[in-house]
């Protein structure tokens, strides 16, 4: 049975990845238990456990707080990275790291590959940049996988945020000038599980298809709940005064995916419907 170690338990990818290889035998471990700045913790965890795959979605996720804690930020997204690959490289396990769309600046028109050049805007884009740069020079047997607008279960996130206030009959606002493509964090950790079977490593762009901007995702979940898409309030991303600034446009192009022969992941739109009819 192949040995899988999952960081950051409590997450919500970690906990979709747990249900994705739920036939494995899987080590799903919080924070409190490894935490991944901490090398000897993380040694000894990986050590102990001997998996043949480790995933690490663990992150400082809160992109605004990350500006505020850049140490922290830097700590956990750069340097824990680094740490599970030196852990995977002891081994000889492979590694999924997770990564994402806001290492790119968003300037551009077109979707990103792969190799386009990174240009973060924030101290969070900036510290998973320099996380992805560890796991690339520390282990080998690396996949790096680059994900955007997560959605899943888990308060907090813009979609559960929308529900919440529509809820409450609350106005929701939301950008015209962001956009990207969101992705079922279920969908996400069923196409990693197809990944790890081929020892394909490298850096994915993986997302599920289509796009649409922030405005027009919250209308979408206005529809789909019957609530009034009056309720959805369209404004610009610099008059939300956000403290981390945010790439405009990050679709990404799952063009390696593709080449390696992989089924591109469904559009959004039917995830979403699964998801919300959960
Ligand atoms: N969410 C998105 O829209 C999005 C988009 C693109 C890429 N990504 C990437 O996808 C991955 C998963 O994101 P997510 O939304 O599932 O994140 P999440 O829900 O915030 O989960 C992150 C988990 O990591 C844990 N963690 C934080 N610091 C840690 C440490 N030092 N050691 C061990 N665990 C630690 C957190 O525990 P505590 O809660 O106890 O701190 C939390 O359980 C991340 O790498 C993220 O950068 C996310």
């Amino acid at each position: 049975m192949t040995r899988v170690l999952i960081s950051g338990s409590g997450g919500m990818l970690a906990r979709a990845l747990q249900q994705s290889f739920e036939r494995d035998f899987v080590l799903a471990i919080p924070r409190e238990e490894m935490d991944i700045t901490n090398l000897q913790d993380t040694l000894k965890t990986v050590h102990d456990f001997k998996p043949d795959i480790i995933l690490n979605p663990a992150a400082f996720t809160r992109v605004d707080d990350n500006e505020l804690f850049p140490e922290k930020s830097f700590l956990v997204n750069a340097l824990g990275a680094g740490h599970m690959a030196t852990a995977a490289r002891q081994i000889g396990a492979r590694l999924v790291h997770f990564s994402t769309d806001y290492i790119f600046d968003g300037k551009r028109k077109v979707p990103y590959r792969e190799g386009d050049l990174p240009n973060p805007l924030s101290v969070y884009g900036a510290s998973k940049l320099a996380g992805e740069k560890l796991v690339r020079k520390i282990c080998s047997e690396h996949y790096i996988v680059r994900t955007s607008w997560l959605f899943g279960y888990k308060e907090g996130n813009f979609i559960n945020y929308i529900l919440q206030s529509l809820r409450e009959e609350k106005f929701v606002r939301a950008a015209m000038d962001q956009v990207g493509s969101p992705t079922f964090v279920s969908d996400l950790a069923g196409a990693v599980k197809v990944l790890v079977e081929e020892p394909a490593y490298g850096t994915y762009h993986l997302t599920n298809s289509g796009f649409c901007s922030r405005y027009q995702l919250a209308r979408e979940i206005a529809r789909y709940n019957g609530c009034s898409e009056k309720m959805i309030l369209p404004l610009k991303m610099d008059d939300l005064n956000l403290k981390a600034r945010r790439p405009c446009y990050t679709v990404l192009d799952n063009r390696c995916w593709r080449d390696r022969g992989f089924h591109p992941l469904r559009d959004y739109h039917p995830a979403l419907d699964d998801f919300l009819k959960r």
